[in-house]
């Protein structure tokens, strides 16, 4: 059996705990979790626009942790999806989880490498989703992309979300870390954890997507302005629901201007694979 790198080891070992933040939290630096709610809400925003209207279409979760994403496409009424993520301990949790929602959502769950998903055979997919980093953590992005375009099927699309470049220089100048910081500008590398994840600029990843013969069809910044806002004061202003819409009103209108999308929290891009 091959040995495992240490990011199966991490993943594997919290697994139980990934949905809690106190217990899984990153051990180089605290990444800022202020506004996720507002990542989440866009990123869904675009991953519903894409989705099949057919509530049979295949579809790939992958690097699916603890299918969260999955809970909620099943909660929409789609039924053929399989989960893949190198982690077992994931996949487990994501078994648990689903088997308490729904007895007969046929889903199937699948060890597998993003960057080398041997499992499954070329135009497999009608859609592809892979959010919150499975692609930079692979350590071989360009391979993931690849492979990603291989098995979706053609006229169908693939949504990948990372950690963008530019937010993090900030991030590892609060934590005074700036060898950090000339690290990542140089290679594009930096450490959540001990293990390295590649941050990429919209242009940077734009470019694997070409080279894989994916059309980019959206470039979204999830979000653009609330991971600036300090935690305190948008928890306050969040918790009126009035204004929590103007926000995320405000972050759909303008998370797609690109002179926005490299300073915000995370990157999605939504390609298409023609004919
Ligand atoms: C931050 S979690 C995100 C999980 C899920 N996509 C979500 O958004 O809730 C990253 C996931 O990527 C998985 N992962 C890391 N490296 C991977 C690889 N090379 N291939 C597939 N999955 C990987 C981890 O096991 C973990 O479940």
């Amino acid at each position: 059996m091959p040995r495992k790198s240490e990011v199966e080891k991490l993943y594997d070992e919290y697994a139980q705990y990934y949905n809690n933040d106190d217990k899984f939290i990153p051990e180089t630096f605290n990444t800022g979790r202020a506004a996720m709610s507002f990542a989440d809400d866009i990123t869904w925003h675009f991953m519903k626009k894409y989705a099949p209207k057919d509530k049979k279409a295949k579809i790939l979760d992958a690097g699916a942790g603890d299918g969260y994403w999955t809970i909620k496409f099943i909660e929409l009424g789609y039924r053929n999806i399989t989960l893949s993520d190198l982690s077992e301990g994931m996949l487990e949790q994501a078994k648990k989880k689903l088997s308490k929602i729904a007895k007969k959502q046929n889903c199937e769950f699948v060890k597998s490498d993003i960057a080398n998903m041997k499992e499954f055979n070329d135009n497999s997919f009608d859609y592809i989703f892979s959010q919150y980093d499975p692609v930079s953590l692979c350590m071989k992005p360009k391979n993931a992309i690849k492979e990603l375009a291989r098995i979706v099927k053609n006229d169908c699309y693939i949504s990948v979300v990372l950690d963008t470049k530019f937010r993090r220089v900030s991030e590892l100048i609060e934590a005074k870390q700036i060898d950090k910081v000339i690290e990542l500008l140089k290679t594009n590398i930096s450490y959540d954890f001990t293990f390295p994840q590649y941050n990429f600029t919209w242009e940077e990843l734009a470019t694997y997507f070409d080279l894989a013969g994916l059309e980019v069809v959206e470039i979204v910044g999830a979000p653009v302005f609330m991971h600036q806002i300090k935690e305190d004061i948008l928890k306050e202003l969040e918790e009126n629901n009035k204004i929590r819409e103007i926000l995320l009103g405000i972050e759909l209108e303008y998370c797609t201007n690109k002179t926005l999308v490299n300073f915000a929290g995370h990157l999605q891009m939504i390609g298409k694979k023609h004919s």
